[in-house]
């Protein structure tokens, strides 16, 4: 694997950054960590989607600008994803010039080349979705079913890009592809919308929308969001309908676009229709994830129970984020919702970070120095079963990561720690100090040293802080490569640690805080 170029979906800035959007940057982040340890070129896109209608009647409700509304929320966003950790390599604004210029190109590409065609049209307009609504799917009384809201009656000239040209080809594709979306159970749902599909508006007049692209030589339209969002994909890393950069010609096709289930057809189908008109190799993954509930209701801003990420660590008192990521990562199995709560997640973390992987370093460390003033003898020796319990979890989570299962990875993780944990206590080290069977204790405890090397790897995608604070008291270096761990012995001969340098890798979630205001701040 020479390089893995990795995308999620770009955030309305409308709106400050909720756990929704976090949910999807985490696992985007965690996907990105977990293949720096398998490769050196990582490259992590993520961005904010700046255009539309939504963003012009936002910022006129509050007597701003649009760019102005833009600037203060991008940098929300962007706040956000450095107390989270989520360590992108670019944040695409579909403001940036560049980005604007090139979609230009694009779109006149595509009317060149018979793609894109003008037509007068009247339809069901949805400003949530910011899409054209077939009027079989609206509900009962009319309404989007997504939005609740009912739709606007627009008739206006726009351009439609002739999406039902691509049928058959994205059709083939998906069937010859079972691993193109993941989880497979979403493909089959495509595959049903790819029967009905129709010629997709990609413009609306200025009349209706200013804030947006425009068309270039006719300026009396304006490039309807999806073609200026999904091109950022292309844009961001050096893409121009006749001239494409180095960053380009290595990075593309992305290894995966991670997105939520709400957008998997703008991804499947309009995406890959656009990338074909272009001419361009398709993305080797689309992975749609769930959507994050909270107590198990929608969030909502009618129900004020949108809750901020940094919201929730503030709340709970947390100064580093991976407690958050930890949980928020293994909500939902692969594909499927998940649900955040606070009682659950002081629950499941304080279990699964501080009582039984931390813990276990902690207590072994502690025993080490107390029996051994902290020094590794040459005669201790490695149970070679668990060693071998430790390589085999390297590929189990290798697995899973090539399959997105980035929760059932870390279960297989606290699997390890669990069976290390049994270890410690059905080998009593304790007892074995006190029947002065010397070597037989520091072999155990070795044993366990030794697989928290790799645990402290495979956790580091997940809590970059906690792993970071495994490693120095374990005297590893986490940046080796997990291919390279295997039957390796990180664990030196000699002094290990001190009793001072002994501290407890994550603290438990204790406080009862009773302040739920501010969290709900979005
Ligand atoms: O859709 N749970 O932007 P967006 C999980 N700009 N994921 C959620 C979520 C929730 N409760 N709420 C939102 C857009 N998301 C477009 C994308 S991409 C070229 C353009 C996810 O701000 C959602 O599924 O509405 C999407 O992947 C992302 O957050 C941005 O949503
Ligand atoms: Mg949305």
């Amino acid at each position: 694997m020479d390089k893995y170029f990795l995308t999620t979906a770009i955030d309305y800035v409308n709106g400050k950054p909720h756990i929704g959007h976090a949910y999807e940057k985490i696992l985007t982040d965690i996907i990105a960590r977990h293949y720096s340890l398998r490769c050196d070129d990582v490259y992590f896109l993520t961005g904010t989607d700046e255009h539309g209608i939504k963003i012009q009647k936002t910022a006129q409700a509050q007597g701003i600008t649009p760019q102005e509304l833009c600037d203060m929320n991008n940098a929300e966003f962007k706040k956000a994803w450095k107390a989270l950790d989520v360590d992108y390599t670019k944040l695409i604004r579909t403001t940036d010039k560049y980005h604007e210029e090139v979609v230009q190109r694009i779109f006149k590409k595509l009317v060149d080349n018979g793609d894109i065609y003008k037509h007068e049209y009247e339809g069901l307009y949805c400003s949530g979705c910011e899409c054209f609504l077939n009027p079989k799917d609206l509900t009962e009384d009319g309404l989007c079913p997504e939005h609740l809201k009912k739709p606007e009656v627009v008739k206006e000239m726009n351009y439609f890009f002739k999406l039902t040209k691509y049928k058959d080809a994205i059709i083939k594709h998906i069937k010859e592809h079972p691993d193109f979306i993941v989880p497979d159970f979403r493909a089959n749902e495509v595959l049903r919308q790819l029967e009905e599909i129709q010629d997709i508006s990609v413009s609306r007049s200025k009349e209706s929308v200013q804030w947006g692209v425009d068309v270039l030589d006719d300026p009396e339209q304006v490039i309807y969001v999806w073609i200026d969002a999904l091109s950022n994909y292309i844009t961001a890393i050096g893409y121009d309908v006749d001239h494409q950069d180095e960053k380009f010609k290595k990075y593309w096709p992305a290894d995966v676009h991670v997105i939520g289930k709400d957008i998997l057809k703008f991804h499947s189908i309009y995406w890959i229709a656009i990338l074909m008109a272009l001419d361009l190799p398709l993305p080797k993954h689309i992975f749609a994830h769930g959507w994050i509930t909270i107590d198990e209701a929608k969030m909502s801003k009618s129900l004020g129970n949108v809750i901020s990420p940094t919201g929730v660590m503030e709340s709970f008192g947390l100064e580093q984020p991976d407690a958050f990521r930890y949980y928020m990562a293994t909500a939902a199995a692969i594909g499927r919702d998940g649900n955040y709560s606070d009682e659950d997640f002081k629950e499941k973390v304080n279990a699964h970070l501080a009582n039984s992987m931390g813990n276990l370093l902690n207590r072994t460390l502690s025993m080490l120095v107390k029996y051994f003033d902290g020094e590794i003898k040459p005669e201790f020796t490695v149970n070679p079963e668990i060693m071998k319990h430790a390589s085999n979890t390297i590929d189990f989570v290798n697995t899973h990561f090539d399959n997105f299962e980035i929760a059932e990875a870390a279960q297989e993780i606290m699997v390890l720690v669990d069976t290390v944990n049994k270890y410690v206590t059905d080998n009593a080290p304790w007892t074995l100090a006190k029947e002065e069977k010397m070597t037989e204790c520091g072999s155990v405890l070795r044993t366990v040293l030794e697989a928290m090397c790799t645990v402290s790897s495979l956790i580091y995608p997940y809590c970059p802080n906690i792993a970071k604070e495994m490693a120095r008291q374990l005297k590893y270096d986490l940046t080796t490569k997990l291919g390279n761990i295997k039957d390796q012995k990180f664990i030196q001969n000699g002094i290990l640690i001190s009793k001072e340098d002994i501290k407890p890798v994550f603290l438990r979630v204790d406080s009862e805080f009773a302040d739920k205001s501010q969290k709900i701040k979005v």
